[in-house]
């Protein structure tokens, strides 16, 4: 049937073709609901290949996900930083916190409020544990070679990241050079939460500890056997002019 012929006979013609143009899309959406049933019915049926990303990790089942990755880093481009941190940090929290090594302090005391060491060496990466007392401050610093994502343990404390300006010196030039950095992130950590830095995104990293204070963890991954090259940074606290984020610093070394 044409739409002459339902022009020419209306009673016959016009309201079978506008009834079929009608129920057209309207039988193919049916069909594509009653598909879509279909496969869902279907799904439940069969197992989803990654069905296991929400299960617990034990400390070796951890291990040797990060260690085969880490391993990669190195020769990976920087694009595939984020991969890696966004892929660490899903694994991290499948693990329990309390699977996780802890430091040994032995009889050490803090300095300035803070104890730190290495509390776990899956090579080639690496886990750093930072002990801070209530208001403790982990100063500003960059980590130029490596991808770092930070978890906090046990009390809480206030992240912040920046960002170096192009015309930001090498953090081997300690020369009271100033440049411009951006305030990137600031976030509250606590426990079971991670913020991560890689070699192209918020690369400089400080930490102050609440009134409770603060255990972190830096699961850190050197793309280069460069693993000292690293500064802290004096930022001045007031933004430059009226922008809210961007502030001068310079880099301070080591001490
Ligand atoms: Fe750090």
């Amino acid at each position: 049937m044409s739409l002459h012929d339902s022009d020419c006979s209306p009673d016959s013609g016009i309201r079978i073709v506008r009834r079929s143009a009608l129920f057209l899309p309207l039988a193919l959406g049916a069909a594509c609901v009653g598909a879509r049933i279909a496969r869902a019915e279907a799904d439940d049926d069969v197992e989803p290949p990654c069905a296991d990303v929400f299960s617990e990790l034990s400390r070796d089942e951890f291990a040797a996900h990060w260690r085969s990755t880490g391993r990669r880093l190195s020769s990976a481009a920087l694009a595939h930083d984020e991969i890696y941190a966004a892929q660490l940090a899903a694994w991290i929290a499948r693990i329990p916190l309390d699977q996780l090594p802890r430091l040994d302090v032995g009889d050490r005391m803090p300095v300035s409020g803070l104890l730190a060491g290495p509390s776990w060496f899956p090579s080639p990466c690496i886990v750093v544990e930072f002990q801070m007392q209530p208001g403790a401050v982990l100063r500003p610093h960059n980590h130029p070679p490596q991808v770092v994502v930070t978890l906090a343990l046990e009390g809480e404390c206030e992240v912040r990241h920046y960002e170096v300006g192009a015309d930001a010196p090498p953090c081997t030039v300690i020369d009271g050079t100033q440049f411009d950095v951006r305030e990137t992130k600031r976030a509250l950590l606590t426990p079971g939460r991670t913020t991560s830095l890689t070699r192209t995104r918020d690369g400089i990293h400080g930490f102050v500890a609440g009134e409770s204070g603060a255990t972190l963890l830096d699961f850190t991954c050197a793309t280069t056997d460069d693993i000292e090259t690293f500064s802290y940074l004096d930022i001045d606290p007031s933004p430059i002019g009226t922008s809210r984020d961007r502030h001068r610093a310079r880099w301070i070394g080591k001490e």
